[in-house]
């Protein structure tokens, strides 16, 4: 037997050495070490099993326990040496403990496959990835909740096609961004009981012949459930798919979040003002302070969706049940946790640290003619129907834009001649602060509205139970 196979955990039936490039290129330990630590706890949680069940000796699951451990400190201190020629994490960690600990090693893998680790693996990854991202996301809606709340009053023009629709309030604007986030924090949460059910037990794809007893591993790993079919335990990654799918929304979220810091924080809007730490100059215009990191996250969402795409079609053609195609499950799985737990944390420190332009939002609100809709509903109360009130109030409008005047800028007179239902406490009506106060409903924009959501929003974070 050449030296290459006698490396290899599955050398016996083979004549020759594998080809240096296909063993380069079907290795996948270059990733998934990522997920050593999740291996060494399932092989513990294993090991444990076999044991109790008297597959394994106590002595054998005694020296397991402390052979992995080692290994564990030696992952973590750097000087483990990883070979491509044991393929991955798996056979990598298995082949140093047994030359740790001789014979007992060997037998670590007694009614287990790699298709059932892997899974396992997987599944402890992405449990303790969801709950790392759940909670960016709960202190990104902190943030928020801070930010809406020194802005509670503070008005701003509201858009529909990007024109100057109505006033609103920019404390109500960032809760529309806490309602998104509160649904991807429960579309997580949703995944989260999906991902949390053991494969361990399925072994290659039958199940295994050991009297083994799987609720044991279940409860040692802190599974919630078992994945009931074999075949499907080792073969399926929709769960990494919903995983994903859920990262591609929350991304989307925040995609369209930075494209209005970009636009707000642009010369022509001038709405608001990020810290400098977190932008960047340019090497070539001294003036430019760019906003780099809503930017980036803007286009961070589209290597996301790239990465949804890629595991849906990855999975789209496979037969029952493990194939080597879910190895490439893995980097675009791991890359969309990196870039969702880099995304949310940027954002989270950023978003308190906004500084709001009140002056300039205000007097942006008063361009535009944000308060149409508020005289038109002037004169719906004074018994003008509403499609005539809609003409009248556009004809104003028509008057405002020929002689450069804004609504609230035009005598009692001037009005008068669209409707002499028009009377001196329509002023009152105009103003952006009646405006937004007339909007007094839940869910509505109204500064009293805007505090009441707030502590509502503040109540449902502290009910999360991280
Ligand atoms: N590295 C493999 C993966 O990532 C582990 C499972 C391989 N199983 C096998 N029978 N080749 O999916």
């Amino acid at each position: 037997m050449s030296t290459s196979q006698k490396d290899k955990p599955w050398g016996g039936r083979f004549s020759e050495a594998t080809d240096a490039f296909v063993e380069a290129f079907t290795a996948s330990v270059q990733f998934d070490q990522k997920m050593a630590m999740q291996d060494i706890n399932g092989s513990i949680a294993h090991a444990t099993m076999l044991a109790r069940t008297g597959i394994l000796t106590d002595d054998e699951r005694e020296n397991i326990l402390l052979g992995l451990e080692q290994i564990r400190n030696e992952i973590q201190s750097g000087s483990f040496d990883w070979s491509i020629k044991l393929e991955d994490v798996h056979m990598n960690i298995e082949a140093r403990l047994t030359e740790r600990i001789g014979i007992a090693g060997k037998k670590l893998h007694t009614g287990r496959s790699r298709n059932d680790q892997v899974a396992t693996d997987i599944r402890l990854y992405l449990r303790d990835a969801i709950d790392a991202i759940c909670a960016e996301i709960t202190r990104l809606q902190h943030g928020l909740l801070e930010l809406a709340s020194r802005e509670a009053d503070t008005i701003m023009p509201g858009f529909t096609h990007l024109q100057t629709a109505q006033p609103v309030t920019f404390g109500h604007h960032m809760l529309a961004w806490f309602e998104n986030l509160s649904r991807d924090y429960e579309r997580y949460i949703d995944a989260r009981k999906r991902v949390n059910r053991m494969p361990l037990g399925a072994a290659a794809l039958a199940g295994t012949t050991y009297p083994i007893d799987r609720n044991i591993t279940r409860e040692l790993l802190g599974f919630e459930a078992l994945c009931e079919n074999s075949l499907d335990a080792v073969s399926d990654r929709d769960f990494a798919i919903e995983f994903t799918a859920a990262s591609s929304i929350l991304m989307t979220h925040l995609s369209r979040f930075s494209e209005e810091l970009v636009l707000w924080t642009s010369a022509q809007f001038n709405f608001i003002d990020l810290p400098d730490r977190f932008c960047t100059g340019s090497s070539i215009m001294p003036q430019k302070k760019n906003p780099d990191v809503p930017e980036l996250v803007r286009g961070k969402s589209g290597r996301v969706n790239g990465h949804l795409i890629a595991l849906l079609t990855l999975m789209k053609s496979q037969p029952l049940a493990y194939n080597k195609d879910n190895q490439e499950d893995k980097e675009p799985l791991f890359d969309t946790v990196d870039t969702v737990r880099n995304c949310l944390r940027a954002y989270a420190d950023m978003i308190p640290a906004i500084e709001v332009k009140r002056e300039v939002m205000r007097e942006a609100a008063k361009r535009g003619f944000s308060t149409a809709t508020d005289l038109a509903d002037y004169l719906v109360k004074r018994g003008v129907a509403f499609r005539d009130s809609h003409e009248i109030v556009g004809k104003a409008v028509r008057y405002g834009v020929e002689n450069r005047k804004d609504l609230a800028e035009m005598s009692l007179e001037e009005l008068r001649q669209f409707s002499d239902q028009i009377n001196n406490d329509v002023f009152e009506v105009l103003t952006l602060e009646g405006s937004v106060n007339a909007r007094n409903h839940i869910g509505g924009t109204a500064p009293v509205q805007v505090r009441a959501a707030i502590a509502r929003a503040q109540n449902r974070l502290a009910k999360r139970l991280d």
